[in-house]
């Protein structure tokens, strides 16, 4: 089932919410490659793409809290490193033959936490990083 982006999900910072849109749009296409029956070497550049896209954007995220001076940056960049090894063991054991790396259940883990993360975690750091690292104003101090 494909997760759609809108205006609810928004954490009020351009560039997170691009990321965001990309990551849903990444995680679909992994859902919509495994429904199709692509093969293991389609599935297996979309976990790629899905693995390093969320590395660089995690990377993003949490250089925008720190330029922003967000008070919880650690604990969240910690629901971060877990989810990237998360994806960096699915990720091996799909290259490696484990077809059951994919199953339902690993991707409906993955859309849960993601649309989750987004929803809860993300959006609370949303008052500090307003237009942070967009070229625009700065945050505006968590009002
Ligand atoms: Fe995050």
């Amino acid at each position: 089932m494909s997760v759609v982006w809108d205006e609810g999900m928004s954490v009020g910072n351009p560039l997170l919410d691009s990321d965001h849109r990309i990551l849903i749009t990444v995680l679909n296409q992994l859902d919509d490659a495994r429904d199709t029956g692509q093969s293991r070497e389609v599935v297996a550049s979309v976990v790629n793409v899905l693995a390093e896209y969320t590395e660089h954007h995690f990377q993003r995220e949490e250089a925008i809290m720190a330029q922003a001076g967000y008070p919880h940056l650690a604990a969240h960049a910690a629901l971060h490193r877990a989810l990237e090894t998360r994806v960096r063991d699915i990720r091996a054991r799909w290259q490696g033959g484990d077809h059951g790396a994919l199953g339902d259940e690993v991707v409906d883990v993955l859309r849960n936490w993601l649309t989750d993360h987004i929803m809860v975690v993300d959006k609370s750091y949303g008052p500090w990083v307003r237009n942070v690292g967009c070229g625009t104003r700065e945050g505006d101090g968590g009002q």
